[in-house]
């Protein structure tokens, strides 16, 4: 099969330092595919260089059968790849509802009632919260309404950074459970975790990042069970 996302010898540079040392990966319409690797590794670096924010010094990243290299975020963004970033980015002293609205604003339609039921069906709890500003939401919560931002821009490929980070066990439990039931209704998904074992069991197949190289790419069945996965990411 074909990839709908995909990047090919990545290089990223920030002044001196080389962050990316020619990445490879490849997403396939309707999977879910996560990145794990430890912090400073690349990870970001790689989401952020997909979604047109930081430009590389060589590699491509294509989509959809185009190159998308150099291209705009805001462009990238209307023609279906949306970033929900590492620390969330919602607006604090907006509304949860003006949140929503924001993720839409690409968009020429308006957002349907469909589509909030959608979000309230996944996050039942932002629906109590509609017209709270997002500052006052926890952290979950908040991690609730940017991925539903995100969703209002009606993406193909939803790339999520670290959706997990800093959450109580039983909210990464709820998050991970919503990201495979997007994906179920036909997201793709490129998942970037520090939480190996929780991305693992949530992703179709994997890469593992050290260093600005991918070190291993397989099945996500295949790296649970892999002695190197096990020693150096899940802690046995
Ligand atoms: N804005 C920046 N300026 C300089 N170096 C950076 C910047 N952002 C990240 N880096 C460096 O690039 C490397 C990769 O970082 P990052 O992509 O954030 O890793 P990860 O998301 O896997 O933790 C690290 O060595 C980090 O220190
Ligand atoms: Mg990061």
């Amino acid at each position: 099969m074909t990839a709908l996302l995909s990047v090919h010898n990545l290089e990223v540079f920030y002044g001196n330092v080389r962050a990316l040392r020619g990445i490879d990966l490849e997403v396939r319409k309707g999977e879910i595919v996560t990145l794990i690797g430890a912090n400073g590794a690349g990870k970001t670096t790689t989401l952020r260089t997909i979604s047109g924010l930081l430009k590389p010094k060589a590699g491509e990243v294509t989509y959809d059968g185009r190159t998308i290299t150099g291209t705009k975020p805001h462009v990238i963004t209307a023609m279906g790849v949306s970033h929900v970033p590492e620390g969330r980015g919602i607006f604090a002293n907006l509304t949860v509802n003006d949140n929503l609205e924001l993720g839409a604003y690409l968009r020429k339609d308006k957002i349907k009632q469909s589509e909030y039921d959608r979000i309230f069906t996944l996050f039942p709890v932002l629906k109590e919260r509609i017209k709270q500003s997002a500052g006052t939401l926890s952290g979950g919560e908040q991690q609730m309404l940017a991925i539903s931002r995100a969703l209002m821009s009606k993406p193909q490929v939803l790339l999520l950074d670290e959706p997990s980070l800093g959450l109580a066990p039983q909210m990464v439990q709820t998050i991970f459970r919503v990201i495979k039931e997007i994906n179920a209704e036909g997201t793709t998904i490129l998942l970037v975790e520090q939480n190996a074992h929780m991305a693992l069991v949530t992703a179709h197949r994997g890469y593992v990042m050290e260093t600005g190289r991918i070190v291993l790419a397989d099945e996500t069945k295949a790296l649970l069970s892999s002695d190197r996965i096990k020693k150096a990411y899940l802690g046995g």
